[in-house]
């Protein structure tokens, strides 16, 4: 069922993207390279009935792969005839991880925002390796993290960060790469953990943490539930105003979810009943998690687009899938790796990639909807790079083995210094491109 309907969707975002491929063709482009472009397309969907859904084939940002290869396949025509910008852009969310000796930039004694649970190093992670790798897209190189330059171009600015832990724990990386620099003081208006905001003050720039892990509104409605991991009511049509009516006045929002959807829900619209998800009740039908995934993130770009003065850009950080190995998490799954895949040796299936399609169909949907208002959205594409690091999670080392906890082996979150740190490196890229192109354009 579950991958049946990841085809499906997989198709529906080939057609998608393949509408894109031929947009910037044509201006430029004669009648006569239409049938080359078909010719294309149906290669590519040969290519995709008879191999294992590929997943750096069908990602969104493969795009300018294809791009490049039309642009070859012109070029041999003699005509060179697209802007030279468009071959220069590299997608550098496909890649390899590669040694890096020079890492980590930080260590749990320079720095002191990294959470309890994701200080590997102070729970007796034996192993060290995994901080040591730095991401190489495969076209171009990736900038390591430059916290001056960073600070440079968000002077004066204000970035939220909207979702679950993993979301802070991505805060909290970044405050440790930005301590070479400046660190920040608190200026968080409640006491609240789950809401703080942090301001650097030599470049007036704040940082804010939103607690949202299904970014709509919520209620628990029972803490045990059919899995004992809680029971949630999700209002799947109603903004979550802890967040919405905050984040006006920011320039960047960084949007994240995924994990909570995998307990029990229950789905309202309109204050209705609709389905569930796993929620064992009689006469509410299972609408799967994915139900729920789609329309919460359908609701929150929907509250994004629907600010009257919001004028900054909305980043997706798009999932970065878990490693439970040898069980799910709350029966007995661990990840005890060492080192990080290569792309050759795994690809994202399943779940995962169902909510990954789910979130680039919702991010268009949205896309489209900002543009009309001038607002943009850009894709954190870190679902490749993060399925490719088994290795980085806490796993035990998250708290003392003594500790009388019910906590599980976490292979959800990210050690800190980890791989966590190159989403900074990605961003700071993304943010340096942003400016070539308002430049240029
Ligand atoms: C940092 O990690 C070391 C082990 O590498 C540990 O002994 C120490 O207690 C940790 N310090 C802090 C402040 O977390
Ligand atoms: C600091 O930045 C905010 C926007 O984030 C701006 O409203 C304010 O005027 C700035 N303050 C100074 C002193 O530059
Ligand atoms: C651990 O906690 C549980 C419940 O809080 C308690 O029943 C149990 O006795 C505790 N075990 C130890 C070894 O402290």
């Amino acid at each position: 069922m579950v991958l049946s309907s990841s085809l499906l969707s997989l198709s529906r975002l080939f057609q998608m993207k393949f509408k894109d491929i031929e947009l910037p063709h044509g201006h430029t482009t004669p009648k006569h390279m239409i049938p080359r472009v078909t010719l294309l397309a149906i290669l590519a969907i040969l290519i995709f009935a008879i191999t294992p859904v590929s997943y750096p084939f069908f990602s969104y940002s493969s795009l300018w792969k294809i791009n490049k290869y039309n642009k070859h396949q012109s070029s041999h025509d003699g005509k060179e005839n697209l802007p030279s910008a468009y071959v220069e852009k590299c997608d550098i969310f496909s890649g390899e991880w590669v040694p890096n000796p020079k890492a980590p930039y930080y260590t749990n004694t320079t720095c002191w925002a990294i959470h309890e649970h994701q200080n590997c190093m102070k729970y007796g992670r034996p192993d060290s390796e995994f901080m040591k790798w730095r991401w190489k897209p495969n076209d171009c190189e990736l900038p390591i993290f430059n916290p001056f330059q960073f600070l440079q171009i968000v002077k004066g600015k204000s970035m939220a960060f909207v979702g679950d832990s993993v979301g802070r724990n991505q805060m909290q990386s970044m405050i440790c790469l930005l301590s070479r620099v400046e660190w920040p003081i608190d200026v968080s208006s409640t006491n609240d953990e789950y809401f703080k905001r942090w301001k650097y003050p030599s470049y007036n720039f704040t940082m804010a943490t939103f607690w949202t892990p299904h970014l709509i509104r919520t209620e628990m409605a029972d803490p045990h539930g059919p899995s004992n991991t809680g029971l949630f009511n999700l209002y799947l049509d109603e903004f979550d105003k802890k967040w919405t009516t905050q984040i006006e006045e920011f320039d960047y929002i960084i949007l994240d979810g995924g994990h909570w959807f995998f307990r029990p829900m229950v789905f309202y619209e309109r204050q209705k009943i609709v389905g569930c998800h796993f929620c064992l009740l009689k006469n509410v039908p299972d609408l799967t998690m994915f139900h729920g995934y789609r329309k919460a993130f359908r609701t929150a770009f929907k509250a994004i687009n629907s600010l009257e003065n919001f004028k900054g850009v909305t980043f997706l950080r798009t999932f970065a899938p878990s490693h439970f190995e040898n069980g799910i998490w709350n029966q007995g799954g661990n990840c005890v790796r060492t080192k990080p895949f290569r792309s050759s040796e795994t690809q994202l299936e399943g779940t995962n990639l169902e909510l990954y399609m789910i979130q680039l169909e919702e991010f268009k949907i949205a896309e489209k909807e900002g543009r009309k208002k001038g607002l943009k959205f850009k894709l954190l594409d870190t679902t490749q790079a993060m399925l490719l690091r088994p290795d980085g999670h806490p796993s035990r080392y998250g708290h003392w083995s003594h500790e009388n906890v019910t906590l599980y082996n976490d292979c959800v979150h990210w050690c800190l210094p980890g791989p966590i740190d190159t989403w900074s490196d990605f961003l700071l890229q993304m943010l340096k491109m942003e400016g070539i192109t308002s430049a240029t354009s």
